[in-house]
């Protein structure tokens, strides 16, 4: 019996996320053996193109985006023999019939009958064409095998970039759509910071070490600071941009996707529904922001140049910074505020989680500062937890010790894991543990149809309110700063501050 082959075919196949992200990572787990059974890439894309030309374009990729280089060239030649390019459009029913006959083709010539062997279908196409490629999938009967068939047949699973959805009512319907198709378990929403090291980090650091956990609750923490800051603009991304904003692009998804790993229970083992029942829960937890004082809670902000981005109309509102405060109620969380950033055009690039820990009640011991000189308790600094997800990866823990001398005072101290003085392993990018678990069929990393619409019910108040014409338009901040005051006052008011 031969292993089944598995058909991999990348609905929009010419974009950059397949060039820069999904092939380099197929590449290096071709390279390092870690694909399971033997893998035919098809790239599906609107452009007429050779197999060859597509190889070569691919390959080019690789070269700039791969993560070990110099690339190998007979692993690349054994590769790319793989690779194929099939040239429709994603709105003809004719091109996926030719593509299922394409994909038995494939299976047929590896030795297992038509619809026995492992089928993925990857969205990474402009949203607007998700619907249409999956209710051609399913008239072209690529949907998979039946619970019947599912014994002799192969899987089928789809993978679905973000944006899911921009709003919740869009994201239910795309949604119910696709599950009027393919089954649940099929369904595979991807969310690239959930492959990252320092991310699944989270809860390894959280659960895997019996001194944290104990600590993390109301009591001994005083708030939690969630920061994704970018020093790009948008890139020539302007197009894209201009609908999403970065409430849409990074905080729907990425940030609320750390913060329910930082702030959900733990769950009672590891497998995909456990691990996302526990994050579904905690975001269902965030108080809802529906008729709450937007303008306190909410800070939107727009680097100054932005309307000379191309794609970018002149008048444009759209947010390249949020910050905002949330609050989770319940038994673990209540009353610790949760405040969150990100813009594009900062400082620096810097994605980090603070947690602040609670000053001791009794303040017994004076301050000094790093030049010792002595100054009153209640200026300590607290102790903080900061896991930094990246760049320079590492966790540190800030504690307050006496410095050598006379006097009994605190200087701020740090307990510091650094990742590439830690860890000498290389570091797999997001996507290649990624493709990896959706070959493999585990979908913890990976977004539940709950999960995705929790997220959304959240934001959707203040996307209505930034709609409303007389929500004030977003505040400038200039480019290469920590985005507008408003942003600062936002936390200070409550006599907080954000880590610089
Ligand atoms: C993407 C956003 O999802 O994440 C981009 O669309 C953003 O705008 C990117 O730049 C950031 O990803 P990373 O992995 O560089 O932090």
């Amino acid at each position: 019996q031969p292993t089944p082959p598995i058909s991999l075919v990348i609905f929009g196949a010419s974009g950059d996320l397949t060039q820069r992200k999904l092939i380099p990572a197929l590449f290096q787990l071709c390279r390092e053996g870690l694909l399971p059974g033997s893998l035919r890439i098809i790239g599906y894309a609107r452009r007429a193109k050779s197999d060859a030309q597509f190889r070569a374009e691919q390959r080019a990729g690789v070269v700039a985006h791969g993560r070990v280089q110099p690339i190998d060239a007979e692993a690349w030649e054994g590769f790319a023999a793989n690779l194929f390019y099939h040239a429709a459009n994603f709105d003809d029913p004719q091109g996926f019939i030719s593509l299922r006959e394409r994909i038995e083709h494939l299976e047929t010539e590896a030795g297992v009958a038509a619809g026995h062997g492992h089928r993925l279908f990857y969205l990474a196409t402009p949203p607007e064409a998700y619907p249409g490629i999956v209710s051609h999938l399913g008239a072209a009967g690529l949907q998979g095998a039946t619970l019947a068939q599912a014994g002799s047949h192969g899987w089928t699973r789809i993978v679905i970039e973000k944006p899911f959805g921009h709003d919740l009512a869009s994201a239910e319907a795309l949604n119910a759509h696709v599950l009027s198709i393919f089954h649940e378990r099929q369904v595979y929403r991807i969310d690239h910071y959930l492959g990252k090291e320092t991310v699944q980090n989270i809860l390894a650091f959280r659960l895997g070490n019996s001194i944290f956990e104990p600590l993390w609750k109301r009591g001994y923490i005083d708030h939690v600071q969630i920061t994704v800051a970018e020093a790009i603009g948008v890139e020539g991304r302007g197009g894209y941009y201009e609908s999403a904003g970065a409430i849409r692009d990074m905080l729907q998804n990425h940030m609320l996707q750390v913060l329910a790993l930082i702030a959900m229970e733990p769950p009672a083992t590891f497998s995909a529904e456990a691990v996302r029942n526990e994050k579904v829960k905690v975001l269902q937890a965030i108080r809802s922001l529906a008729h709450a004082p937007l303008d306190q809670l909410v800070v939107r902000g727009q680097y100054a140049g932005y309307h000379a981005e191309p794609g970018v109309a002149p008048t444009s509102n759209t947010e390249t910074f949020v910050a905002l405060r949330l609050q989770i109620d319940n038994w673990r969380w209540a009353g610790v505020p949760f405040y969150l950033r990100t813009g594009k055009a900062l400082q620096q690039r810097l994605t980090e989680v603070a947690i602040q820990f609670r000053q001791p009640p009794l303040a017994l011991f004076s301050h000094a500062d790093h030049d010792d000189h002595v100054g009153p308790a209640d200026e300590m600094e607290p102790n903080m937890l900061v896991l930094r997800i990246q760049p320079d990866e590492a966790i540190t823990l800030q504690i307050g010790l006496k410095p050598p001398g006379p006097e009994m005072a605190l200087r701020p101290v740090a307990l510091d894991f650094r990742y590439a003085a830690g860890f000498t392993d290389p570091h797999p990018e997001a996507y290649e543990r990624l493709l990896l678990d959706v070959l493999l069929g585990d979908a913890t990393l990976f977004i539940r149809r709950d999960e995705v619409e929790a997220a959304w019910a959240l934001i959707t108040p203040i996307l209505e309110h930034w709609a409303n014409p007389e929500t004030p338009p977003p505040a400038l901040y200039p480019p290469g700063s920590w985005g507008p005051d408003a942003a600062h006052e936002l936390i200070g008011r409550e006599g907080r501050r954000w880590r610089s």
